[in-house]
């Protein structure tokens, strides 16, 4: 496993990290998270990502737990939390990144981790109601109170993530490091294009998501929908129709025999190709069971073999630019 550092700041990452949506709390209990968490940090992985709203809360507890059983020294992992949605229902506590709700969901967010402090803690969507100074301030203070290390935001638009940089600096305020976004062969434009000057201009890092588009390319939705998968989750069904999407699907096919000929699997293809961007900080995979973590940690050793002209050739097959 190689180590990058997270945008501008001395932090190193592992190239591809691991993240528990959908998967923990849904689909695997304490024991399974623990044992692909073992996996995952044994393959050489340090960084974990949660939030506040996965399963509930029950992703951090079940995170938390199994970090306390593995008994792994803080200095050997990355953890992070995000918020915004909220856990329970009334003002200042859904839909926000107001001051009072994200000072009682670091301290809640701590407990449920076992945790005196998250590494990375994220503004998990932006919050058109209140104002980015004041979310800042608070961010900042997070940091300073010692509850996190670092901050930043996933989607927000390039605009923000500036403005919220230059109020930080204008109050000598911590600022914000990296983004979270989406990024895959189907999902790409905010990453290589709105926030291209970002990574110049503030050091921006950056932790991709969903490097499978859910699990779309791994080709396991050419037939439907495939039994055990997310997909079939009642809560997230609303991935069903992309995932099915017959043109991404006939785009897969493609990809494949570019696996097959480059001898690896279209998973380790794809997570391999989102390595290659060196805006990406670490790519952040997901996996329900040991065999699917194996397979995405052998896409460090496919990056190495994906030159600039296979990397063309693999953009123009997805063929999709969204
Ligand atoms: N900031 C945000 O808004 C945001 C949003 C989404 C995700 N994230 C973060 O990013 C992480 C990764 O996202 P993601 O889970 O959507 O990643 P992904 O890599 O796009 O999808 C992972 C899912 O694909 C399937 N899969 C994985 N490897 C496979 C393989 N080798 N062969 C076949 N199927 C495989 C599994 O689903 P099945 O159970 O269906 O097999 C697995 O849970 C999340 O855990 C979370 O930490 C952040």
């Amino acid at each position: 496993m190689k180590f990058r550092r997270l945008g501008r700041s001395g932090l190193q990452v592992s190239e591809l990290s691991f993240g528990s949506w959908v998967t923990y709390g849904n689909q695997l209990n304490k024991n399974a998270a623990k044992e692909l968490m073992a996996a995952a940090y044994d393959a050489g992985v340090n960084f974990f990502d949660n939030a506040e709203i996965y399963a509930g809360g029950q992703s951090e507890e079940l995170m938390g737990a199994a970090i306390r059983e593995l008994n792994w020294s803080r200095m050997s992992y990355v953890i992070s939390t995000k918020f915004y949605w909220g856990l329970s229902k009334g003002p200042n506590q859904v839909n926000t990144l107001n001051r009072k709700y994200l000072m009682h969901a670091i301290d809640a967010s701590l407990k449920r981790l076992q945790l005196d402090y998250v590494d990375l803690v994220y503004c998990h969507r932006p919050d058109p109601h209140t104002l980015i100074e004041e979310t800042v301030w608070a961010m900042s203070d997070m940091i300073t109170r010692g509850k996190a290390l670092y901050w930043g935001t996933s989607e927000w638009n390039a605009d923000d993530i500036r403005a919220a940089y230059e109020i930080a600096e204008r109050h000598h305020l911590h600022k914000p490091l990296m983004e979270q976004p989406q990024y895959n062969l189907f999902h790409r434009r905010r990453v290589e294009k709105e926030y291209a000057r970002l990574y110049d201009e503030i050091g921006l890092g950056l932790t991709t998501w969903s490097p499978l588009a859910s699990g779309l390319l791994t080709g396991k939705y050419k037939n439907g929908v495939p039994s055990g998968s997310r997909a079939e989750l009642p809560n997230y069904a609303f991935l069903r129709e992309g995932l099915l999407d017959p043109a991404k699907n006939t785009a897969v096919t493609k990809l494949q025999s570019i696996a097959d000929e480059l001898g690896c699997t279209l998973a380790q293809l794809s997570i391999a190709w989102a390595l290659k961007n060196p805006h990406v900080s670490t790519v952040i995979t997901g996996a329900s069971r040991p065999e699917q973590l194996r397979d995405n940690m052998r896409a460090c050793a496919v990056a190495d073999k994906i030159t600039d002209e296979l990397r063309q050739k693999i953009e123009d097959t997805a063929g999709f630019f969204e």
